[in-house]
């Protein structure tokens, strides 16, 4: 058991406790919750963020897996929501992506405010608020939903996912422990068990989303920000209700939100290279490579059909693929 569920209140204790658990990628234990397998660590905060997060209509939640480009998009969302504050060169030398990493700089739902606190005081927040979570659709607020706030949900294919993954909670993972075979770590994400997992089941509650309310729930894709991020960071600017003006496009606005948000640029911010976020994690570990592609390096094609078939299994009649 994790510690943090010792601090649980009792009632909540003997609900997680009710639950059924696996070992998770690093030392500590999944919960199947609401049909997702959550780290036990956040359950508090999920829960506490169930009950008490009331979404505001003009709220924008960017929504990922882990480890498909959140540090990315938060960035992004910051950036192209603040670039009025931000947008002479005076004050592009202060901006705070250059000295705080973006996930210090964008609150997120159940790794920091309701994991702190049960029902934190959000009045202070100036409108639009942006937020960050990883909570599949069905296990969101119920406030989110009346409230018809944006969602940005950014998706990656689940090769690279999983390869981003394995390193990630292999460099979290105490020493004496060793790697976690990655034959282990695939098996485990193809029965469904991976943080916020089954992936597939993930993606497709937002992509249901976006086709039922697609003015509420913005659909896109790591690889496409990749290809086309001038075409996204438009379309992302127009969705949050902040488009660009002419005047804005015609003085490299975009380009500029780009560049400043780029892997090379961010990585290599002292900040990003030692500097460490509020919960004591190493910034440096959300910047690995940053490139469409990377499973092969580390995967044989036997392993990568294997995510493949499932993916194709899981994911057939949605008309996606990943
Ligand atoms: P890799 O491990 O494949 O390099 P998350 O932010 O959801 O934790 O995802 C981390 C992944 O996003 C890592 O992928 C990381 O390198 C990549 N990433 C971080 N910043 C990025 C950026 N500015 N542009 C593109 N990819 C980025």
């Amino acid at each position: 058991r994790d510690l943090r569920e010792d601090d649980m209140p009792q009632a909540f204790k003997d609900l997680v406790s009710s639950l059924p658990s696996e070992e998770d990628w690093v030392i500590n234990t999944l919960r199947l919750y609401q049909g997702f397998w959550f780290p036990s660590r956040l359950l508090n905060g999920i829960f506490n963020c169930q009950n008490h997060f009331q979404a505001h209509p003009s709220d924008i939640l960017l929504v990922t897996n882990p480890k498909s480009g959140t540090t990315w998009l938060t960035a992004i969302l910051f950036a192209l929501l603040n670039r009025a504050k931000y947008s002479n060169s005076n004050s592009q030398r202060r901006h705070p992506l250059l000295t705080q990493n973006s996930h210090d700089l964008v609150l997120h739902l159940e790794h920091k405010l309701y994991l702190q606190q049960e029902n934190p005081d959000l009045s202070a927040l100036a409108s639009p608020r942006l937020f960050v979570t990883h909570l599949p659709y069905s296990s969101l607020p119920q406030s989110v939903s009346d409230s018809k706030c944006k969602l940005v949900y950014l998706v990656r294919n689940p090769k690279d996912t999983f390869i981003s993954m394995w390193h990630f909670f292999n460099k979290m993972r105490p020493e004496e422990n060793g790697q976690i075979p990655i034959q282990e770590c695939l098996d485990k994400f193809c029965r469904g068990v991976s943080p916020y997992g089954p992936y597939w089941d993930h993606v497709l509650g937002y992509q249901k989303a976006s086709l039922e309310k697609p003015e509420q729930v913005l659909f896109v894709t790591y690889e496409q920000m990749k290809l086309d991020p001038h075409v996204h960071v438009r379309r992302l600017a127009d969705f949050v209700g902040c488009p660009f003006s002419e005047e804005e496009l015609g003085d490299g606005a975009v380009e500029g939100i780009l560049r400043m948000c780029s892997f090379d640029n961010l990585s290599s911010l002292e900040v990003n290279k030692s500097g460490k976020l509020s919960n004591g994690l190493e910034n440096k570990l959300f910047f690995r490579r940053g490139e469409v592609g990377d499973w092969v390096n580390y995967m044989s094609a036997e392993m990568g059909e294997r995510i493949d078939g499932v993916m194709d299994e899981k994911l057939h009649g949605s008309g996606l693929k990943l």
